[in-house]
């Protein structure tokens, strides 16, 4: 997730690329820069000579700032670019825009380009040079390659040609020395909206960027192409056919429009998930196969791994008690999980063959780092997952898998435990590949189900009402258990840990079957259970556990597989979710819980993006 903007009128466009940045920073802050088409009259020369300047850094915008107040730049069309990294590290280098061989034309994009390293490898041999380590790079250069192929094409039908190789998603802004008063884009799966106004036209990810200019927009759909001028918009259709499409207006505040109409970052971040978990899955799920090499282990690595232990806290913890069922299930590895904060204290056991996974939405939790340096002095190779490229722990590991959620700014991780979750199903599922373990049937059904997972997680959010109701109807009570039995019971503990967190009401997860054991002598009427009890192979044990708070008066909220009645005689609320395979269940049903901490916490007017006592990073011990 990065941000882009461009703009073509008739002021100066530096600070109005700068500003619309600014209000871009929430999409992603780790380098950025701007590219302005820069006019020269010449006294000598025939016709004025026109150039490409940039200037771009790594770091946040006001890094960027400090720099353009000293450069002069001139010129009325120009391009933006604030990055969330994920091919390469935050560095000037890496950051946009990026040109062509000769500097002649320059490109911002968002998204990720699934085939970018053979495309860059036909490149090479074509003669092409490149100096990042980013996908974005092969844009410029294969625009370059098709205007010089053919005299007859214009940057437009470049674009168009160009949205046709590539795989992945993007939204890509180029411009061009040959036509120094216009800005071409084109559009796959990621944001691209047009806004107009009597002083030019912009394109950006999202409408904050420009909301000072213009309150007029048009989105551009996927696979159109689209180019602005100073008093012109014309966009195209995948046949290079023109599309009329008028503007419509918003009345959003940049405030609310920088939350996406949301009433909270929180709130916006759980709706994101099918997002998060598609561009996760992105690149690495292509046409049936796993591809998933970033593991970094060969093949004779991986058969010869006799243990895996991982490593998290908070939140990601859960995400790891998730990784362990599925890849101990599928890839017959026995899987240690545990908090960083023991881990680094307990003269842990790593020995030959052992695999160590670091999850780290932030990749700063100073407990996880300290048990990864732990166990690399004890031999172990180190495999981070982590949503931010080239943070600590992603530097000092041995290889990265990213989560590819976008910028999460809520404290509380909901996409990122997500997108999380959805790399422990690769990694089980690429292990158990690996191995020989998994018959192709049984692969075939759960690639196909996780292809299926991100429209599924929708479906859950269309009915975000339902829970609202259920939130506004239980708020009051200040004693939740969440209950579940292996899929579910990371789930339990994290809706407990959610509901904590922003609510600040005492709520536990627990593993069902041990409710007799001590929790069932809290549970009364003033107690609400929540019962995760999708359809699995331990559903009749659940249905037995929760019959047993019932009889202590207990008020029952249960979150079921779509069509299952069994619950309605003695839950007080039901929540359906899509079916799916027992091992995926969790990823959907923490969905629901998620919304339920949120509207309880409204409910109580807390804060829920910036939770009292707590942080998104956790630096110290
Ligand atoms: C903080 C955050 C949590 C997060 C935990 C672990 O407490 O508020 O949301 O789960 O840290 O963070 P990490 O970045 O290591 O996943």
């Amino acid at each position: 997730m990065c941000g882009i903007i461009a703009y073509a009128g008739s002021k100066q466009c530096k600070n109005i690329l700068l500003n619309g940045l600014k209000r871009l920073e929430y999409r992603g802050y780790d380098s950025a820069g701007i590219g302005i088409l820069s006019i020269n009259h010449i006294p000598e020369a025939k016709n004025p000579v026109v150039e490409i300047k940039v200037v771009k850094e790594a770091g946040k915008i006001k890094v960027l700032e400090e720099l353009l107040s000293e450069v002069e730049m001139h010129g009325v069309c120009g391009i933006g670019h604030t990055r969330w990294a994920t091919h390469g590290e935050p560095t000037r280098i890496n950051a946009h825009p990026h040109f062509d061989c000769k500097q002649k034309i320059a490109v911002v994009h968002n998204g990720i380009i699934e085939n970018y390293a053979e495309i860059k490898e036909e490149l090479i041999k074509k003669g092409h040079v490149f100096v990042s380590q980013t996908d974005t790079e092969v844009l410029p250069h294969l625009l370059e390659e098709y205007l010089k192929s053919k005299t007859n094409i214009n940057l437009l039908m470049a674009m168009q040609k160009l949205l046709k190789k590539i795989k992945g998603s993007g939204a890509i802004v180029a411009i061009s020395v040959e036509n120094p008063d216009e800005i071409v884009a084109g559009r796959i799966a990621s944001p691209l909206i047009v806004g107009t106004s009597k002083e030019g036209n912009f394109l950006a990810s999202d409408m904050p960027a420009v909301l000072e200019h213009t309150r007029f927009f048009t989105v551009i759909n996927d696979y159109e192409t689209v180019c602005i001028t100073r008093d012109k918009v014309k966009i195209y259709d995948s046949n290079g056919k023109p599309v009329k499409r008028n503007p419509f207006k918003v009345n959003w505040s940049i405030e609310s429009a920088e939350k996406g109409g949301y009433e909270d970052f929180m709130l916006k971040e759980i709706f994101e998930q099918p997002y998060g978990i598609r561009e996760t899955m992105r690149g690495r799920l292509l046409d049936g196969e796993l591809n998933f090499k970033e593991l970094n282990l060969t093949d004779e690595q991986i058969k010869n791994l006799n243990k895996i232990q991982i490593i998290a806290c908070g939140t990601s913890y859960h995400a790891a008690l998730t990784g362990k069922l599925v890849i101990e299930r599928w890839a017959k590895i026995p899987v240690e999980v545990e908090i960083s904060s023991e881990y680094r204290y307990r003269d842990p056991i790593v020995g030959e063959g052992c695999l160590f996974i670091a999850i780290t939405q932030s990749g700063e939790t100073i407990d996880t780092l300290a048990a990864i340096r732990e166990a690399r002095r004890k031999g172990a190779k180190v495999i981070a997952v982590t949503n931010v490229v080239g943070s600590t722990v992603a530097r000092e590991s041995d290889s990265v898998i990213y989560t590819h959620a976008g910028p999460e700014v809520g404290v509380c991780a909901t996409k990122t435990f997500s997108a999380q979750i959805v790399v422990m199903y690769l990694t089980g599922l690429y292990i158990a590949r690996v191995k020989g373990l998994i018959k192709q049937e049984n692969y075939g059904r759960i690639i196909e189900e996780l292809r299926i997972i991100p429209d599924k997680a929708q479906i859950i959010l269309n009915n975000a009402d339902r829970i609202k109701k259920i939130a506004d109807e239980t708020f009051r009570y200040t004693c939740f258990l969440f209950l579940g039995r292996i899929y579910g019971f990371p789930v339990a503990l994290e809706g407990a840990l959610k509901l904590k967190e922003i609510s600040y009401i005492h709520a536990e997860g627990y593993a069902a079957g041990e409710m007799k054991h001590g929790p069932i002598a809290l549970t009364d009427n003033k107690t609400v259970v929540v019962g995760v009890i999708p359809q699995d192979f331990v559903y009749e044990k659940m249905l037995s556990n929760l019959q047993e708070v019932k009889a202590r008066n207990a008020r029952i909220f249960t979150i079921v597989s779509e069509g299952d009645k069994n619950t309605e005689k003695y839950a007080d609320y039901i929540f359906e979710i899509p079916k799916t395979l027992e091992e995926l269940n969790g990823i959907l049903a923490v969905i629901p819980l998620q919304l339920y901490a949120y509207y309880i916490a409204k409910n109580l007017n807390r804060n829920v993006d910036q939770p009292r006592n707590l942080a998104k990073s956790v630096t110290v011990e």
